[in-house]
């Protein structure tokens, strides 16, 4: 197992947080919550090609669609799955003695411990919008991959969650009050489909690069919603000790107030940037 579990980046209390809950991130809760569906959805869109020599799942979690893919694709292909939290990397490396064309290694979009043009595929589940440094991430991005590599990023837009926002910002600014607010939004970029193009402009040009949005509701109870968004989104809330019982109680019932006939809306914001191969024959 090659897990590299020194630390080669500077720590981050995202990270910090996966790698604590990542015992129980296969649990079915999690799998049945609108992440979990979402995840799958963006690995059922994953379409291997049979020449591709090396795949990489950048934040591959636990490893659940990395060893998905491994077990249907052809044995000439190896598979590298990379994530900056710890406990991730123990699990997903556990399941490599199963699948033996799957290592995992401890590392970041920020500094991706590849080689340089080494990598015909890679793909990103719900991971991109946890990076520290945008630019240094897309160099990276651009450095790993050949010169007619491909690629799918799948990560959270600028409008994600737009329900609960809406419903808890007044909340949370009682509770917090605007400085802890503004930095724990701050945590996760939070990218228009504009400003992703622009950035990823920097790895390749239309008609190579293209990068789609899409906006889907999903509906669930208040306790499925609940266990992901304390777990979640909620560690990046410092609210005082003291004030954390009454804050949870008016979010739950902010969140309840939201509810339909189908249960409790929340809409991802999904972009995905796609790579595609030249026209051009290497
Ligand atoms: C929501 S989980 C997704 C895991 C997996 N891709 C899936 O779909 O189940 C986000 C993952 O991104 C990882 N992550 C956080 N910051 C990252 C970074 N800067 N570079 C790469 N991965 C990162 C986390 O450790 C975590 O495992």
């Amino acid at each position: 197992m090659s897990t590299g579990v020194s630390p080669i980046y500077p720590i981050n209390p995202i990270v910090e947080t996966y790698s604590r809950l990542a015992r129980e991130y296969d649990d079915e809760a999690n799998f049945l919550s609108c992440w979990g569906r979402a995840s799958e959805r963006a690995l059922s869109a994953i379409r291997l090609r049979e020449d591709y020599q090396v795949v990489v799942d950048m934040g591959c979690g636990t490893g659940r669609a990395i060893y998905a893919l491994a077990s249907a694709a052809p044995q000439h292909t190896q598979f590298i799955g990379i994530d900056p939290a710890e406990n991730m990397c123990r699990i997903a490396a556990q399941k490599a003695v199963e699948q033996k064309a799957v290592q995992i290694r401890q590392g970041a979009f920020e500094k991706i411990p590849l080689e340089t043009a080494s990598v015909d595929y890679l793909y990103s589940i719900l991971a991109f919008h946890w990076v520290t440094d945008l630019a240094a991430s897309v160099a990276e991005i651009a450095r790993v991959l050949l010169p007619n590599g491909e690629m799918d990023l799948f990560f959270i837009g600028r409008d994600n969650g737009r329900e609960f926002i809406q419903k808890t910002s007044a909340i949370f600014l009682k509770y917090m009050g605007p400085a802890l607010l503004l930095d724990s939004a701050r945590l996760r970029k939070q990218l228009t489909r504009g400003a992703a193009s622009e950035l990823f402009s920097k790895v390749s040009e239309s008609p190579r690069l293209s990068v789609d949005e899409s906006f889907t509701t999903y509906y669930d109870t208040l306790e499925g919603h609940w266990s992901w968004w304390v777990r979640v989104e909620g560690h990046f809330v410092k609210i005082p000790p003291e004030k954390k019982d009454p804050c949870d109680r008016e979010v739950r019932e902010a969140l309840q107030s939201l509810a339909e006939p189908r249960g409790i809306p929340y809409t991802i914001h999904e972009l995905h940037v796609k790579l595609r191969r030249s026209n051009v024959l290497y």
